[in-house]
């Protein structure tokens, strides 16, 4: 009796270590083995079994969209809810699958003074349950935006993009690499070591995201993964390659955003591995090449990694209770968008009109740009504190002014002068806005309270 049962958590415990490296990084093997103090021996069973019936036969996906289910579902939904949404590819796969993404707005397709929050799935092959979340998150807003508040303020203040697979050769293959066999989280230009500067190897998937953000000017977003249940966030990777706590300039605001994620969570929050259901990348495990710094430094776009289940193929009647359970989660994120954080427009003093130009935060080393069209911006920070916040433009004097962000989000425009008017000369008073009609005209664009503005009299 003996030998038996002590082969069997040997294999467990094997079954275990196995289950987690697959999370978010899979190629190390120095990961701490923390299964145990957390599932205990029946949640390794239950892993054990599932995955050794099914790692490679197609059964794991029984019940799970096929690609071209998956394509049919996203052309379905753009038919059905077509006065909100609109559906387009960013490239194709190596494989030549088209990358189909949701957009849902109340003007999709349209330049607006909004925010553009984006949703990936499947960046894993294996990591599926993203894919069929997302399908449920668009058909969820689609169906109740006239009922529901937080799915209406998302319509009409968002753009938020959905690309439920960002690896369909992957899928199809069962496994994480695309069809070139390549992790596409570890594709992306890095900061430290510059592995993957080689642009023509550059998988088609990364490129596409790439060129995306060229396209658009996403202001957060997030990924979704399975093998593990947290919300993590940059950096993800150190310069010496230690595993230790690695924070970004914005840190605090990161930390704010992934517990929005893991406290609407049905039980992320209440992880015992990870304080609060959240992790830094590198103090989990450092890797490279990753789509969340790249995001973050090149796109200027915060984004967050989501280990959304501990099991990555889940038998496919779960996928319901997982959407119950990240359903408040996924929302919340996109809304945080409106409801946090400090969010303009930039003009000039003697047009009137938006001007191109970026925001700092003094303190925090990380430069957030205004939109092209409208020059709006939107800064995310933690809320409870005291800012200075700058507006920026080539060949206007600077401006800055200090604010206190409470837990709502805060409206601020800034006026600025160009450089060589007599005006420059002037006071620096920060004065409440008053009446000019363009830009009166301009800022009801951006939100429904009343801005601050900063300019001369
Ligand atoms: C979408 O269409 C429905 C029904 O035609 C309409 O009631 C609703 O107001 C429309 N929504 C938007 C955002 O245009
Ligand atoms: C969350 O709930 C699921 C389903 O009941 C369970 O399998 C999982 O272990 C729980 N995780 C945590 C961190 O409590
Ligand atoms: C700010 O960040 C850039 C990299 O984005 C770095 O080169 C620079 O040294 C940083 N400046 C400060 C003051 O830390
Ligand atoms: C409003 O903008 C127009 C051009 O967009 C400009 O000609 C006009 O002078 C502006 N009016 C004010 C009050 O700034
Ligand atoms: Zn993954």
């Amino acid at each position: 009796m003996e030998l038996p049962f002590s082969l069997l958590l040997l294999f467990l415990s094997f079954s275990t270590c196995l289950h987690l490296s697959h999370a978010r990084g899979g190629q190390r093997s120095s990961l701490p083995s923390v299964g145990f103090e957390n599932g205990g021996y029946a949640g390794s069973t239950r892993h054990l079994f599932k995955e050794s019936r099914s790692h490679i036969g197609n059964d794991v996906a029984r019940g799970y969209m096929t690609n071209s289910d998956l394509e049919k579902a996203v052309k379905a939904f753009g038919r059905r809810c077509s006065n909100i949404s609109r559906i387009y590819s960013i490239g194709k796969s190596v494989n030549g699958i088209p990358l189909w993404v949701i957009e849902i707005s109340d003007k999709p397709g349209e330049q607006e003074a909004e925010p553009a929050f984006k949703y990936i799935g499947n960046v894993h092959g294996d990591e599926p349950v993203g894919r069929e979340l997302l399908l449920f998150l668009a058909n969820w807003i689609c169906d109740n935006h006239l009922k529901d508040p937080l799915a209406a303020s998302i319509v009409e203040n968002v753009h938020l993009h959905i690309l439920p697979s960002m690896n369909p050769d992957g899928f199809s293959l069962r496994r994480r690499g695309n069809a070139n066999n390549v992790d596409l989280n570890r594709d992306f230009p890095d900061q430290f070591f510059p592995l993957n500067d080689d642009v023509d190897m550059r998988q088609p998937e990364t490129r596409a995201i790439m060129n995306w953000l060229r396209d658009i000017h996403f202001t957060a977003s997030a990924s979704l993964h399975g093998g593990a249940l947290v919300a993590n966030y940059p950096w993800d990777g150190t310069e010496d390659k230690r595993t230790n706590y690695f924070g970004c300039p914005d840190d605090e605001t990161f930390r704010f955003m992934a517990s929005i994620y893991s406290h609407s969570h049905y039980n992320m929050s209440s992880s015992k591995e990870f304080q609060g259901g959240i992790t830094n990348g590198a103090s989990w495990y450092p890797i490279y090449g990753g789509m969340q710094d790249w995001n973050y430094i090149h796109g200027g776009c915060f984004e967050l990694t989501l280990e959304i289940s501990d099991n990555k193929w889940p038998s496919a009647n779960e996928l319901p209770t997982l959407w119950e359970y990240n359903k408040m989660s996924m929302l919340n994120l996109v809304a945080s968008l409106l409801k946090t954080g400090v969010h303009g427009r930039i003009f000039s003093s003697d047009t009137g009109r938006p001007v191109l130009g970026s925001i700092t935060v003094k303190g925090i080393n990380h430069t957030v740009k205004a939109g092209r069209t409208f020059a709006d911006y939107h800064r995310l920070l933690a809320p409870g504190g005291r800012y200075e916040v700058m507006a920026t433009v080539p060949g206007y004097k600077s401006r800055s002014t200090g604010i206190w962000l409470e837990e709502a989000a805060m409206t601020l425009d800034f006026v600025l002068d160009p450089e060589v008017t007599l005006k420059g000369f002037l006071c620096f008073l920060f004065r409440r806005r008053i009446k000019n009609n363009n830009l009166s005209k301009h800022r009801q664009l951006v939100g429904p309270k009343r801005p601050v503005v900063v300019s001369n009299a």
